[in-house]
């Protein structure tokens, strides 16, 4: 098999920069793990900054989420049992976030790029890179891949044959657990951990919203989020031991524990509902550099990973890819690789920032129960000046709405405005 760009993984950098590409005339082939059910079905984080939202929207796969999803004009930030709003576009000239699952994002884009004919051979694991320094790169693949979750294993048809995929360029936006990252050789490989002593316990809740716009809390027994996926369908969190189990904590137990932390002395009430999903996400910053080597170029996840407190995940995939898809059309239509070459500073610039707004937000928001009062009073004291000072929460408001996209090097307002008018 040959196509221009192999991309390893169908989730949000992968479907997006295979969409992208499509828009330029650049063909691709992405390989998808897991079957097209799962990953639609699989609930995950859910807030688009609104540069995202503008790129979905001005390729042409935007409607739905105007259609379903929900606009959200600010945050609330509650600690000491007070409720303080963040009007965002007020504070940042007139943005806002919208309120849309990942993986509605990605069904919207399998069903673009189906339509248009695009190829995802969905159950195919990646079982290796190489020629990665050479201008053909190649995937090796099998077929009728199926995932264990609970060994963490891929199992395979007895009958799939490796395959392979002949490349200029390989795309690894298989997450952080994918083949791809280890093929930047370590001797050039530079990891940056940070790991949290809390994880966030979530619940997916059949009702009605009990906020209209997302609440994050500080409480003395700890952090707790109300976000929401649609009017009948709620996400809860709030932070948990990270070694915790899901069977430790029956319904009443989790409401109780989500009234104590999101109380509030205006007699606000939590509006309750049938939970049908518990799940316990861990917390986790990690970025690796550089983000290229030879013709491979990592995206996302499978380069970097934030706490979920900012909201960031899924958008700084897109940012990544908006930056590759750029360079791949530079070098298809000149030959120029200036964008491609700087890849991964143009990308890391971006990814350090919004890594640095994740940790402070969950530093901010969360108990670190094994350090002394010293460290929560003044976390409250921060909470005060961000939720007090104008420029406290400009702040904040702007790198949660997101950053201005850093202009990639030739990537000039006619080559954004191709991929706009191409969906026309
Ligand atoms: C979510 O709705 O899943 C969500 C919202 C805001 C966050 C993280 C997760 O910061």
């Amino acid at each position: 098999m040959r196509t221009q760009v192999g991309i390893v993984g169908g989730g949000p950098a992968g479907m997006v920069l295979s969409h992208l590409l499509h828009l330029r005339g650049i063909e691709s082939v992405v390989l998808e793990l897991r079957s097209r059910q799962v990953v639609e079905t699989t609930v995950r984080a859910g807030v688009l900054e609104h540069g995202t939202a503008e790129l979905l929207r001005q390729t042409g796969v935007g409607e739905r989420m105007d259609r379903e999803g929900a606009v959200h004009h600010g945050v609330n930030l509650q600690f000491g049992g007070r409720r303080h709003r963040l009007d965002f576009p007020e504070l940042t000239g007139g943005r806002k976030i919208w309120v849309y699952g990942q993986q509605e994002v990605v069904k919207d884009l399998y069903a673009a790029r189906l339509q248009e004919g695009g190829q995802i051979i969905f159950e195919a694991a990646a079982t290796g890179l190489r020629d990665l320094d050479t201008p053909t790169p190649k995937i090796r693949f099998r077929r009728g891949a199926q995932l264990d979750p609970e060994a963490g294993e891929i199992r395979f048809h007895a009958d799939a044959e490796e395959e392979e995929i002949t490349c200029d360029f390989v795309a690894g936006c298989d997450g952080y657990f994918g083949v791809s990252r280890s093929y930047i050789p370590e001797d050039v490989r530079k990891e940056h951990v940070r790991t949290y002593p809390f994880g966030w316990f979530g619940i997916l809740v059949e009702g009605p919203p009990s906020t209209e716009e997302l609440i994050y809390a500080l409480h003395e027994r700890g952090f707790a989020l109300v976000s929401t996926r649609s009017p009948e369908i709620q996400r809860l969190y709030f932070q948990c031991d990270p070694h915790d189990d899901v069977d430790n904590w029956p319904d009443e137990r989790i409401w109780e524990e989500l009234q104590a932390r999101l109380e509030t002395d205006e007699g606000w009430t939590l509006k309750k509902g049938r939970i049908f999903q518990k799940d316990i996400v861990q917390m986790r910053s990690f970025i690796c550099e550089p983000m290229q080597h030879g013709r491979l170029f990592l995206a996302g996840d499978a380069a970097h990973i934030v706490p979920p407190t900012g909201a960031k995940g899924m958008n700084l995939a897109v940012a990544d890819v908006r930056v590759l898809a750029s360079g791949l059309t530079e070098f298809y239509t000149s030959g120029d690789n200036a964008i491609l070459d700087a890849y991964s500073e143009t990308c890391l610039r971006r990814v350090w920032k919004a890594s640095r707004f994740s940790w402070w937000m969950t530093s901010m928001l969360h108990r670190f129960h094994d350090e002394d009062d010293f460290r929560y009073r003044l976390q409250l004291a921060e909470l005060d000046y961000v939720t007090s000072s104008r420029a406290a929460s400009t702040s904040l408001a702007e790198n949660y709405v997101g950053l201005p996209m850093e202009p990639a090097p030739g990537d000039t307002a006619n080559n954004r405005g191709r991929a706009a008018s191409a969906s026309t």
